[in-house]
């Protein structure tokens, strides 16, 4: 190893952290603001910084340059050691171009291989589904995050016309479906040991059979661990009338995008649902989002509830090794959340910065135990 003065020494220099940060559309900046105020908050009581690497990419960028994703923006987002997106998505941009151009091209251009959903029901927090309590409501959906559907191949032919024909095609590898099956598995070991496989094997019996053969092969190195398939059709209705059947969820990429919307609603809402696109080979920056959208029906009023931002925030900073700061910020999180009147829009209670703030204040000096 090569000598750099104060490396290697225990030193306090702080561990110090470059993130990529894409605030986006809408509701994004407002709920980035927040998150960053956040993690400045802990690394108060932390040795460790962060650099904020801020780009102004989304409609706006679009709109201007006829491009959502630069090449050599790209590459400067690669170099970080995390990506923090708000949102993105703009009326005033056809459907698709922000979705794709940027969201799954980072995703899939730093092989962020899985969407890690986690779906906890805080103490004290509302959900409509009334039958959902915290100790029915705390699982994981990992959604496989490269292929399937997403993957964008097919055609659209004679648009507009009588003949009009649309092919969307679905792809399915034993490469992708292993890794995340064995991150599935890898995770359940460390949480209630308890894996339910989504798919439509009874419909979709290439790629269903696909993932089927997978599961036998990894089950069989994880005997301790109990399994459950389930059809995503079935899987709907299970979660609303039993989830507290469910520990870990391992599905397809758009089953998971969409079951992933229902695990939120018994969580609390799209308020509070946070999400990590990871590398767990770490070959490339992982990327945390919030789980909803740029809401521009709510911009720029401080509506919006951080805490799904903030609670990715925390999953950043596991992420990133800082384990003990991210529980830290979850539980100021848990803690601010039942003091609010609604978890979003004009009845919550005070300002998005405001929860923001409340949650900082936590960090900078926690309550007495
Ligand atoms: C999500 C979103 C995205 C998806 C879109 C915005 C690309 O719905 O993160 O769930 O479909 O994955
Ligand atoms: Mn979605």
């Amino acid at each position: 190893m090569t000598a750099r003065a104060g490396q290697g020494a225990a030193t306090d220099e702080p561990r110090s952290y470059d993130i990529a940060v894409i605030p986006g559309d809408g509701i994004g900046p407002e709920v980035t603001a927040e998150a960053m105020k956040v993690l400045e908050a802990v690394a108060v009581m932390s040795p460790m910084e962060f650099r904020f690497d801020e780009l102004p990419l989304g409609a706006d960028f679009y709109l201007r340059h006829g491009e959502a994703l630069p090449d050599s923006m790209e590459a400067r987002i690669g170099r970080a050691d995390a990506i923090f997106l708000g949102a993105v998505g703009d009326p005033a941009v056809p459907p698709g171009v922000l979705e794709r151009g940027l969201i799954l091209r980072l995703r899939r251009s730093f092989d962020q291989y899985v969407n890690y959903r986690p779906a906890k029901l805080y103490p004290g927090v509302p959900s409509v589904v009334t039958t959902v309590t915290p100790q029915t409501c705390d699982m994981v959906v990992l959604r496989e995050n490269t292929e399937g559907l997403y993957v964008g191949s097919g055609a659209y032919l004679n648009r507009g016309g009588p003949g009009a024909v649309a092919t969307q095609n679905s792809v399915s590898t034993g490469y992708a479906t292993e890794r995340i099956m064995r991150h599935g598995f890898d995770l359940a070991e460390t949480r209630r040991r308890r894996v339910a496989v989504v798919h439509k094997t009874n419909i979709l019996v290439h790629a269903g059979q696909l993932w089927l053969d997978v599961l036998e092969r990894v089950r069989g190195e994880h005997p301790d661990v109990a399994v459950d398939y389930v059809h995503v059709d079935a899987m709907c209705q299970h979660l609303l009338l039993d989830p507290g059947r469910f520990d870990v969820i391992v599905t397809e990429n758009l089953f998971g995008d969409i079951i992933s919307d229902l695990t939120a609603t018994l969580q609390g809402g799209l308020a509070v649902a946070a999400s990590a696109n990871l590398n767990p080979a770490r070959s490339a920056p992982s990327m945390f989002e919030p789980v909803h959208g740029s809401a521009p029906d709510i911009a720029g009023r401080g509506w919006a509830n951080p805490a799904a931002a903030i609670l990715s925030a925390a999953l950043m900073l596991v992420h990133l090794g800082e384990v003990d700061a991210g529980g830290r910020v979850e539980r100021a999180v848990a803690e601010v959340l039942p003091t609010l009147s609604a978890l979003a829009g004009p009845g919550m209670g005070g300002s998005t910065a405001d929860i923001g703030d409340a949650v900082a204040a936590r960090l900078v000096s926690p309550p007495p135990a």
